[in-house]
């Protein structure tokens, strides 16, 4: 068969934030079809970037106080880092503030407004004239005009539902400054993507670009009727591209983002001798999208569109995966189930979680959930029970002979499991990895059985048996060769590990139809250790918000569809004004030894009312600067058993997290037990 070309890419992570598990079910899925399609003998590549651009870096750079581009330059080092722990191997990894983005910006946006596409008109929206910019929807607050619920955000009501303009807001104020916003109206452009409306009808209903749930709820959301024009535009002040011919306006950051995948395919390029035509201008090129099904719309209609316009290739296939739960429920930060890939990465071997994903992940958009038992039972029973069990009990009785010259009679083992290669494969290539998984397991709980039976450990006890004891091992070791190789797309250090174990690395799909005779085997090295709960466990408590430290805020752009938590449900009057607050003197406060954040404090709330407190501040505070000092208790917060002693109450503080965290002050005349209001 001729080599594919194939180019594909993962969406591009927005620069405001970590990378969490959630995010991991997408890089993952995308990395494993990635080494799958290399492992079977194609050109492959795999591309993405870090998102920049938009309101929510420019207002959180400005909190921070620094300049924007150092912001995205720490954000992207850090997902980096965190996506090659995680064996996430990307051919280029590019940023969408580059001068290959601003360029093909630049030739795509002359080729719209060559094909007029390109209309002004006037938008009326909030201004916040203390922080001079305009106010995207989720950075007003206000009354609902509805149900005059309090706090609510600017497009719709989360107690009642109603949806409305920010300027329907009673008694709007802006999150950024707390002023109270002013209507203005300013010129931007929109892409008139209706023009487009019969394209994208048949490109989208072709039933070759998009899974068929996809194809149906773009006919039944948008398709059915004219298509609304997009507006492209925001006015300065923005951290973004200026628009060339539209002085003042940058280009809105969903326009750039996905251009993104162009520019990093043309750094790629540069760096490898390459032209982009070939790759995105080109019969012979596939173009594979890999994304969430919130972004559907901004992938299947307006990039199309986008690209339609300008003589690029459209997707091949837009793959889209639905999204993470954690035991059945959204991702949740008090919960300590929104968990950071940092975190993960200090508790669990990333190898496990790529397994797992890889058995729950199926071709069509369901959610996909994270059972923590089901978790470490599957790697356990399956991995380490199946897989590595067998060469960890055959492996090194041939540390000294080397597998037989000979392959053995196995009784057709082999033949069998070389045989399902191409169902494996098909599954792979169809993205239905759980079926993969379920075959490749199918196979390994053949090969047991077989070891089970010859028993090598009691062949190894008779020196008669050694003939024997080689053609066992050589069968074991074989079997488990081929499921390290169809496993390889989704362990790749297993596989490396397998190539030096049986001193022959493994590079290509078809090394699993021949056996492998003669060769030395190395000395055995450990291959994967079982999960033990207790892990698993630590990484749940490490990622709960410590007590009293305010939580890392997630600046979401504002014009995005919010990704990772939503705004709580809303709390009234009554409930808050439940909490009790009280002045308390801290007495005694210690680092507790094995918790990174907390330090114990001994608070007294006057008379001989004390209080033990487990506070996540020991990032910010030494326990000595403490004793003595005054500070607000949360007093009537029920007890909580912590791992490492019932916590009895909550300090106030707050601050971005980390050394950045600071304790509300106190009047100095203040007493301990008062109440603070
Ligand atoms: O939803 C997101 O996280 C976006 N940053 C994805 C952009 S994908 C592409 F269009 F660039
Ligand atoms: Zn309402």
């Amino acid at each position: 068969m001729k080599p594919r070309r194939i180019l594909v890419t993962a969406a591009l992570p927005y620069a405001n934030g970590p990378i969490h598990i959630g995010h991991l079910v997408e890089y993952i899925q995308t990395d494993i079809w990635v080494r799958f399609q290399k492992l079977r003998g194609h050109r492959c590549i795999y591309i993405c970037a870090d998102d920049t651009h938009g309101t929510a870096i420019m207002i959180r750079a400005r909190q921070e106080g620094r300049g924007e581009e150092e912001l995205i330059t720490e954000m992207q080092r850090q997902h980096e880092r965190d996506f090659a722990a995680f064996d996430i191997q990307f051919d280029n990894y590019g940023s969408t503030h580059s001068p290959e983005n601003r360029r093909l910006c630049g030739e795509i946006w002359q080729s719209l407004r060559a094909a007029r596409l390109i209309v002004e008109d006037d938008v009326t929206q909030l201004y916040d004239p203390q922080a001079q910019t305009f106010l995207a929807d989720r950075f007003v607050r206000g009354t609902c005009p509805r149900c005059r619920s309090a706090g609510q955000y600017g497009d719709n009501c989360q107690k009642c539902g109603a949806t409305y303009r920010p300027s329907d807001l009673i008694d709007p104020v802006s999150t950024l400054s707390g002023a109270t916003p002013e209507v203005r109206t300013a010129r931007h452009l929109f892409v008139q993507l209706n023009q487009l409306h019969d394209f994208l009808v048949e490109w989208t209903q072709s039933g070759r670009h998009l899974q068929e749930e996809v194809a149906n709820y773009l006919k039944g959301h948008f398709l059915h009727e004219p298509l609304r024009d997009w507006d492209i535009s925001r006015p300065a002040p923005y951290f973004g591209f200026e628009i060339p011919d539209s002085p003042g306006n940058y280009w809105y950051v969903w326009f750039d983002a996905p251009i993104g995948y162009l520019a990093s395919t043309q750094q790629w390029c540069d760096l490898h001798g390459e032209r982009l035509d070939d790759w995105w201008r080109s019969p012979d090129t596939e173009i594979h999208h890999f994304i969430g099904k919130d972004i559907t719309y901004f992938h299947t209609l307006f990039w199309p569109g986008m690209l339609k316009s300008s003589g690029f290739n459209l997707p091949t296939k837009v793959h889209i995966h639905g999204f993470l739960t954690v035991g059945g429920e959204k991702m949740s930060k008090s919960q300590g189930t929104f968990v950071m890939a940092s975190t993960y990465l200090q508790h669990l071997d990333p190898a496990w979680l790529r397994y797992y994903y890889a058995a729950k992940l199926g071709p069509r958009l369901d959610d996909l959930d994270l059972n923590l038992d089901e978790f470490a039972a599957k790697v356990n029973a399956d991995l380490v029970g199946k897989v590595v069990n067998l060469a960890s009990r055959t492996a090194k009785f041939v540390e000294t002979s080397g597998l037989s010259p000979v392959y053995p009679d196995d009784g057709g083992l082999f033949q069998q499991a070389a045989a399902a290669g191409e169902l494996i494969a098909e599954a792979y290539e169809n993205c239905d990895y759980s079926r993969a998984m379920r075959l490749i397991m199918e196979l390994a709980d053949r090969a047991n059985p077989y070891v089970e039976a010859a028993a090598p450990w009691n062949l190894k006890k008779d020196p008669a048996e050694a003939d024997r004891l080689r053609d066992v091992c050589t069968v074991a070791l074989n079997l488990f060769r081929q499921l390290a190789i169809y496993l390889a797309p989704v362990l790749p250090r297993l596989a490396e590990q397998t190539g030096r174990l049986l001193n022959d690395p493994i590079t290509a799909w078809r090394q699993s139809q021949i056996p492998l005779t003669g060769t030395p085997v190395a000395r055995f090295e450990h291959l994967m250790k079982r999960v033990d709960p207790k892990d698993v466990l630590a990484m749940i408590e490490d990622s709960k918000p410590a007590e009293a430290a305010g939580q890392t805020p997630q600046f979401q752009d504002s014009d995005q569809p919010l990704r990772d938590e939503p705004i709580a449900e809303t709390c009234s009057i009554d409930d808050f004004v439940k909490v009790d607050l009280r002045v308390a003197r801290v007495v005694a406060a210690e680092a507790v030894p094995d918790a990174r954040k907390l330090l114990k404090l001994t608070l007294s709330l006057g008379g001989d009312q004390r209080r033990t407190v487990f506070a996540g501040i020991k990032q910010a505070y030494e326990p000595d600067q403490l004793i003595g000092r005054l500070v607000v208790m949360v007093a009537n917060l029920a007890p909580r058993t912590m791992k490492f002693g019932v916590s009895e109450g909550m300090v106030v503080a707050s601050g971005p997290g980390g050394s950045d965290v600071f304790l509300l002050g106190v009047d100095a005349g203040a007493v301990p037990g008062q109440r603070v209001h």
